[in-house]
């Protein structure tokens, strides 16, 4: 069945306050409701309420038996005929069975603690109730457990009473005194760890932080409790918004879909993105935990404070916080290593998406299961579309838009289109008119931009172009769309620079008193999410890539001429002609590694060779091996021609002192490892000794996964004995055991496929913890592109058989598995024919998932 924005209709009944009572036990829970219901349409309708799994006990109304109610397991609801008409008290007993509940949706137990996950359809799974985010109700919770075993006993808001029961049990009520959805519900109880701290909001109000874990992690959490005091100052800076509770909870659990959850005063997280330490934890990983921290921060007024009508607005949320979180990221650490990383993971996941099967807009209009779009476009893309707002206002006009925003809507449920209205009202009615069609269309923009001097006239023209995908809509039209543009000198100055705005399908530009031919820089840190072809000739983008004083556009110089130069070297390899390497590149490139006035952090960047994922965008049919030969063979050559000044590189950056977590000593370290992965792969053993040698003195998982899969991608002699020392040393600690089994799952070589159904049986397994699938099985199909893409099919079936396995238990993991079977429709046809009956045999199963049937029926249409 699939459901359509054009057919959203407002609740028929709204929920005012709900108490709620739980008697916990693992396999048995009774939840008790009681609630106060009233009629919000004038329709004459029965009250159907949402119900997963439960078992119903009993319903009364207005402290009276109730029995005129039908419980349809098969579509999941409860109605209630011929309810009172005005306000009346609905209360409803029911059972779970939190143990058994293997979705992690809903309330479930991940290892010793019960936690929950409720957005976006997860409270269905603990009682009946109107599960959807306009209906916002005040929550009240009593928890009743075994003071034993659940010593901590958590919900959201404030704790208002405790105490002791029979039969060695305890209780803690709390209240939420803001309104909310019920996908922002919360419950967490257990044996926790934690630790402490406080915050004092700018207005003087003392908050309570509190981050819990199992008990021995304590001293992991430290980064996120300085990520998370960094994010309430950064939101009270940029933007003016402090915390609204006494109390600011996190927990952290290792059974988790995603990566963490806002719900209001008590965040519930993977706790991939919340432990970590010098000697357990990359540079990337403490990156991260300090994004997500920040991002579900954020959410709580972008979110719990204004939430969203109906899941259709999911970038209403997702789209505005991702922004604010690359905002604080860009504040804490570096503004442009951070423009560039989030650009380069775009473009593998978010481009990729909209080219394929499962291309939607930032708003789609229709879809079968909602947590299939928690999805790089609604929240990557979304974030960017927030961006080009910003840019289009100016950061005071975009800072007016959020104030308005909040101002007009604290406390609702609304659309993308309110909030739209409140940066137009507070920016002079700015005209969003056509900025709107970026929230309805599918598919990545184009844009080219050519450029005319007139000499005698000292003018330059810039013409700017855009056009659509095959795959946008029919009757798509044109985007408005902030271009940033620089006119370089020979001095390699700046003489013109300023955004423009494209709304036409092509548009000139003209400037004035440009008294030489320029160079034109053009979408400067990206100022739109756009696919970019320009008139500028190879030695053109030499010169950006030494003098462009934006850095994303002076990365991107070396990204557009590396990837051109591969995509005519795999038509070669497919030709199976001779591989050559343009000389002037591998010039350009060794001049960037001698260049001295660059930063580590941006020239570990400057080294990134084009992706497969990348490369394989702009080939109309993929062809696999040759992909990852001519990028093996791009970094050899590189690697062969530069061996000296990488080897200077790798040696001279001294880290043995104290360790630092600051953007320097991070890119450094990404440095180090960058030029070590070049060297591997120039012929002989010497440069693979140097690499085992740095992952046995590593004193940081920085340096040592990172060395790790430096000995594995070279294939390296040393890798079986690397692999099992790690292994030894590390085999307690699931968080790294991902990392492991990872670097193994992405290994190009045939051994792969054995391995991964040999670790598959590795005690430090579990298929039930979606972040050991997704390291093992996810990388394998997502980033394996060589042996997922193997010419027997065992790729596929071995995937195929997972997703189906995986299916049963967690259907959100199961169908985020399918994303190796998007490229169907571009394979070689002997491989579609291997990939086929795998998706035939999928779609075929009978009690498969929304989920799974979803994706899988996009691919095969
Ligand atoms: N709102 C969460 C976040 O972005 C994501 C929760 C998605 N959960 C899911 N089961 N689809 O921070
Ligand atoms: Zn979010």
């Amino acid at each position: 069945k699939v459901i359509k924005l054009s057919e959203y209709k407002q609740p028929d009944y709204l929920v005012e306050t709900i108490d709620l009572t739980f008697h916990l036990d693992s396999t048995k829970t009774l939840v008790q409701s009681k609630m106060t219901v009233s009629k919000n349409t004038t329709d004459a309708a029965p009250l159907v309420l949402n119900g997963e799994e439960l078992i119903l006990k009993s319903v009364k109304i207005n402290g009276e038996a109730f029995t005129d109610y039908k419980h349809d397991e098969e579509v999941h609801t409860l109605t209630l005929n011929r309810v009172p008409a005005g306000s009346f008290t609905l209360e409803i007993e029911n059972e779970i069975n939190p143990e058994a509940n293997k979705t992690l949706d809903g309330l479930y137990k991940s290892g010793t603690i019960f936690c929950t996950q409720n957005e976006p359809e997860g409270f269905r799974r603990i009682t009946f109730y109107v599960d959807r985010p306009d209906n916002m109700a005040k929550f009240t919770t009593k928890i009743i457990a075994d003071k034993k075993l659940y010593p901590i006993l958590l919900s959201n808001g404030n704790p208002i009473a405790k105490g002791d029961l029979d039969g060695g049990k305890h209780f803690v009520t709390w209240e939420d005194p803001f309104k909310k959805p019920s996908y922002l519900y919360a419950l967490v109880a257990g044996d926790l760890g934690f630790i402490k701290d406080t915050y004092k909001t700018t207005s003087g109000r003392n908050v309570a932080l509190e981050i819990y874990c199992d008990k021995g992690n304590e001293d992991k959490c430290h980064h996120a409790m300085e990520s998370l005091k960094k994010s309430m100052k950064w939101d009270e800076d940029r933007f003016g918004l402090e915390y609204d509770l006494d109390i600011y909870m996190i927990v952290a659990v290792d059974a988790f879909n995603m990566g963490a959850m806002e719900n209001k005063g008590l965040n519930i997280f993977n706790s991939a993105y919340v432990l970590a330490d010098q000697k357990s934890a990359t540079d990337g990983n403490f990156y991260g935990i300090e994004s997500v921290i920040g991002h579900e921060y954020f959410h709580n007024w972008t979110g719990n404070r204004i939430t969203c009508r109906d899941w259709f607005q999911l970038t209403l949320k997702e789209g505005l916080t991702v922004f604010r979180d690359q905002e604080f990221s860009a504040d804490m650490n570096s503004r442009s290593v951070e423009r560039i990383q989030s650009v380069l993971g775009l473009r593998a996941s978010q481009f990729a998406e909209d080219a394929g099967p499962t291309s939607h807009p930032i708003k789609p209009a229709t879809y079968m299961e909602i947590n299939n779009f928690y999805t790089a476009t609604i929240y990557e893309k979304g974030a960017e579309v927030i961006r080009m707002i910003q840019t289009l206002l100016g950061v005071d006009g975009f800072r007016r838009g959020m104030d308005k925003y909040f101002e007009l809507f604290d406390g609702q449920a609304v659309r993308t289109e309110d909030f739209i209205h409140a940066m137009s009202v507070a920016n002079d009615n700015f005209d969003f008119t056509q900025f709107k069609n970026w929230y309805g269309q599918n598919g990545t923009p184009l844009l080219k931009s050519t450029s005319k001097y007139d000499e005698a006239n000292k003018r330059l023209t810039l013409t700017l172009t855009q056009s659509f995908p095959a795959n946008a809509p029919k009757d798509a039209k044109p985007y408005h769309m902030p271009v940033r543009v620089g006119l370089i000198g020979a001095d390699g100055k700046d003489v013109a620079s300023k955004v423009l705005e494209l709304k036409t399908p092509t548009q000139d530009f003209v400037f004035e008193n440009i008294s030489s031919k320029p160079i034109t820089s053009v979408n400067r840190d990206f100022s739109a999410p756009v696919k970019l072809t320009t008139d500028l000739s190879f030695d053109d983008q030499l010169f950006l890539m030494a003098h462009d004083s934006d850095s994303f556009n002076r990365f991107e110089a070396a990204q557009v001429v590396a990837q051109k130069l591969m995509l005519d070297l795999i038509q070669d390899a497919h030709a199976k002609k001779p591989l050559e390497l343009n000389a002037k590149y591998v010039a350009a490139f060794g001049k960037v590694l001698a260049d001295t006035t660059i930063d580590e952090a941006f020239k570990a960047l400057s080294m990134t060779i084009p992706s497969e994922g990348i490369l394989h965008q702009e080939l109309a049919e993929i062809y696999y091996p040759e992909t990852e030969a001519v990028r093996d063979f791009v970094m050899k050559t590189l690697a062969t021609a530069h061996q000296d000044i990488l080897l200077k590189l790798f040696t001279s950056i001294d880290q043995k002192g104290e360790y630092k977590l600051d953007p320097k000593a991070m890119g450094q370290r990404d440095l180090k490892i960058k030029a070590l992965n070049l060297l591997s792969m120039v012929d002989g053993d010497k440069y693979k000794t140097l690499a085992f040698d740095h992952f046995k003195s590593a004193t940081n998982m920085t340096d040592e996964i990172g060395a790790l899969s430096v000995l594995i991608n070279s294939n390296s002699s040393f890798k079986a004995e690397a692999l099992k020392s790690f292994y030894t040393k590390w085999k307690s600690e699931t968080l790294v055991m991902q990392k492991w089994l990872s670097v193994q799952a992405v290994a190009s070589d045939d051994s792969a496929y054995d391995n991964i159904l040999a670790l598959e049986k590795d005690s430090i397994y579990d298929r039930t913890i979606p972040n050991l699938v997704r390291a093992l099985l996810g990388q394998f199909a997502a980033n394996n592109k060589v042996q997922f893409n193997h010419p027997s099919g065992r790729g596929y079936k071995l995937v195929a058989d997972r997703m189906l396995e995986l299916d049963k238990l967690n259907p959100q993991v199961a169908s985020r598995l399918a994303s190796g079977f998007k490229d169907y429709s571009r394979i070689p046809k002997d491989l579609q024919a291997k990939m086929k009956p795998e998706l035939d045999r999928i779609i075929k199963t009978d009690g498969l998932s929304k989920n799974v049937y979803e994706i899988v029926s996009k691919i095969l249409a």
